[in-house]
């Protein structure tokens, strides 16, 4: 079954073309693309949807959320807005929360949160695991992880919790938890910062996963110098996250890396930390990636549009940079950059993986922040949800 998209007013592509076109179309041929051009050469196809000229880009590339998880902490939240710093002890009151839920609740959640950010144009997920911490609950984690997000990270290292001698959980995340998980995640990330785990702890978690078979990610320069990006260029992370906090040995470390700097521009706002610092990374030739970091604690969102408004608006980066960012850079974060399953990008032969703005332009995410402008969005080639109203 084909579909022509057609009447797009300016369609952002991220594949060969580095301009945006204008009164372009394309061809959904079951989860893929089958052509894409000038709406005036477009060929037949079974069904077809005119936008209007709306703005047609790739869906959002979401590479770092934490869906897993039961409660909220908007009292903490309170507090920070009173002054209160945020912390990584907070994190232990979630797991509380997570560990008393019925693994049924906590799929419930991550799927709403998940429909939510579809709603918003995400069309591919990562999440995490890390708000069970002991072998049980991580394992019902990555459970609901799998059934819910494209990609699994297994994050057993979030922080040492209460009750435990930190040299043991050490030896359980390496090692029972890793193994009971490792069949439903594929990536080991870990949380190397004051109050979570050091450089070295962090060395040995990742060198676990790795030596498991899973890729590496890690978060980093969160809440100060914490050497997580040092680390995460030494043992060639995809992508090291957070990056509030870099010298500029640690942007010289990035830039001469394929390690990718995840910014997460609504936890930065939501904690009230120094913002990353964006324009300095790309000017360096740092690759860059935007994720909304969904999770109760240091960024309850899933609008990767909020992020993307916020990058432009307050990191300096140009409305392409930003969509760019949220798209194939979130790709690159994840190893998904290239081959047949590439994401962020729309090419022949590509996922049809899209988003319709109300909007003539992308332009419009930065400079009408706050409003909902996904008119609609398509993940592998099927309209989703499949509801949505015609234009
Ligand atoms: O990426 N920084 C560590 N983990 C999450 C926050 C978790 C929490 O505070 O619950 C993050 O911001």
């Amino acid at each position: 079954m084909s579909e022509l998209i057609t009447d797009i007013g300016e369609l952002t592509t991220h594949g060969e073309e580095r301009t945006r076109l204008h009164d372009a179309a394309l061809v959904i041929d079951g989860a893929r693309i089958a052509w894409i051009g000038s709406a005036g050469d477009a060929p037949a196809a079974d069904t077809r949807t005119s936008v209007g000229g709306r703005a047609v880009l790739p869906g959002w590339v979401d590479s770092h959320s934490h869906l897993v998880f039961a409660g909220t902490r908007d009292a903490e939240f309170e507090a920070r807005m009173a002054g209160r710093r945020y912390e990584a002890g907070g994190i232990a009151s979630t797991v509380a929360a997570t560990r008393t839920a019925p693994e049924a609740r906590l799929r419930e959640t991550a799927t709403a949160l998940r429909h939510e950010a579809e709603l918003q144009g995400t069309t591919f997920l990562e999440t995490k695991t890390g708000y069970g911490l002991d072998v049980e609950s991580e394992l019902r984690s990555a459970r609901v992880a799998a059934s819910v997000a494209d990609t699994v990270s297994f994050l057993g290292a979030h922080v040492v919790p209460p009750g435990i001698d930190r040299r043991d959980y050490l030896d359980l995340v390496t090692g029972p938890m890793l193994s009971a998980v490792a069949p439903h995640v594929q990536w080991i990330d870990a949380f190397c910062e004051v109050g979570a785990f050091d450089v070295e702890e962090s060395r040995e978690v990742l060198l676990a996963g790795r030596a498991a078979g899973l890729g590496l990610r890690l978060h980093g320069n969160q809440l100060g110098f914490s050497g997580g990006v040092a680390l995460a260029v030494e043992l060639g992370c995809a992508s090291v996250d957070h990056c509030n906090h870099l010298d500029s040995r640690d942007i010289d470390a990035l830039a001469s890396s394929a390690t990718i700097a995840t910014l997460l521009p609504a936890c930065d706002l939501s904690t009230r930390e120094k913002l990353a610092p964006g324009r300095e990374l790309l000017d360096a030739g740092v690759g860059i990636a935007l994720a909304s970091n969904c999770n109760p604690g240091s960024s309850y969102t899933t609008s990767m549009p909020f992020c993307v408004a916020v990058a432009v608006l307050q990191m300096g980066l140009s409305v392409d940079e930003a969509v760019w960012a949220a798209t194939r850079g979130g790709a690159r974060a994840l190893d998904r950059d290239t081959g047949p399953d590439a994401l962020g990008a729309l090419r022949v032969g590509g996922r049809a993986d899209l988003q319709v703005l109300d909007a003539p332009s992308v332009v419009h995410l930065a400079y009408r922040p706050g409003v909902p402008l996904t008119a609609a969005v398509w993940r592998r080639g099927i309209r989703t949800p499949p509801s949505q109203p015609a234009f």
